[in-house]
């Protein structure tokens, strides 16, 4: 991405509905757009968006690798690390995982892509709830640190659909302890779909319910 296209996306205005809980934010250094108030210090988490429009443009590897560095920092019960990554960068493989998903037909034109499967043999008991908590919170990292890197990147969903499951596990002939749980489109982002949250002080009950 050229710089100034990356410095507008810094940028980027919080723009969204305004937020009726600001008592909560006392003295923090926050930004006040259009009625919205966000902590700037979170701005990666606010713009990170979900992008399915990519430029057609080659993903260095180190950058894939530096996702992945942040995807496996996240946190693992009993730090099982129950994850595996198969990264995809050939379009042909791209073109048959977008096959295989209904909504992710972006994979086909993303620059590539990120099959996160978990191990259920490592996760902590051999508990699917564990293996598929510890895979998403990789995954979030993963997209945390794509928007930091400047990239776009989209979560596609597979677990728990069966046939997406299977699709993937033929694709690339996976053994029966390992199990796809979603794939990531990445690729210099064609769109910049504005930074917010859904903040919802309705769904958090402080204290009690
Ligand atoms: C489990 C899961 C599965 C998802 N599957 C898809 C998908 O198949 N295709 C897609 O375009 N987006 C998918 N998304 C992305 C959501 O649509 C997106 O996160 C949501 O609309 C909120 O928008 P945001 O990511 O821009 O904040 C998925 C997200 C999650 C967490």
């Amino acid at each position: 991405m050229a710089e100034g296209d990356r410095r507008e996306r810094e940028e980027v205005h919080f723009s969204r509905s305004p937020r009726p809980a600001l008592r909560h934010l006392g003295s923090r250094d926050t930004y006040l757009m259009k009625g919205g108030r966000m902590n700037s210090k979170l701005s990666l988490i606010f713009s990170r968006r979900s992008v399915r429009k990519y430029q057609e443009k080659a993903i260095p590897d180190e950058m894939v690798t530096d996702i992945l560095e942040a995807a496996m920092a996240a946190p693992s019960a009993v730090k099982r690390d129950p994850w595996h990554f198969i990264v995809v960068k050939k379009e042909e493989t791209r073109k048959q995982i977008a096959s295989l998903l209904p909504h992710g037909k972006m994979m086909a034109r993303a620059a590539a892509g990120i099959v996160v499967c978990g191990d259920i043999e490592k996760a902590h008991d051999q508990l699917e709830s564990y293996m598929l908590q510890d895979c998403s919170a990789a995954i979030e990292n993963a997209l945390i640190a794509a928007n930091t890197l400047g990239l776009g990147a989209c979560w596609l969903g597979v677990h728990p659909r069966k046939d997406r499951m299977e699709g993937l596990r033929n694709l690339f002939k996976l053994s029966p302890n390992i199990i796809p749980i979603s794939a990531i489109a990445l690729g210099f982002p064609r769109e910049n779909p504005e930074a917010r949250t859904r903040y919802n002080p309705d769904l958090v009950h402080w204290e009690a319910w």
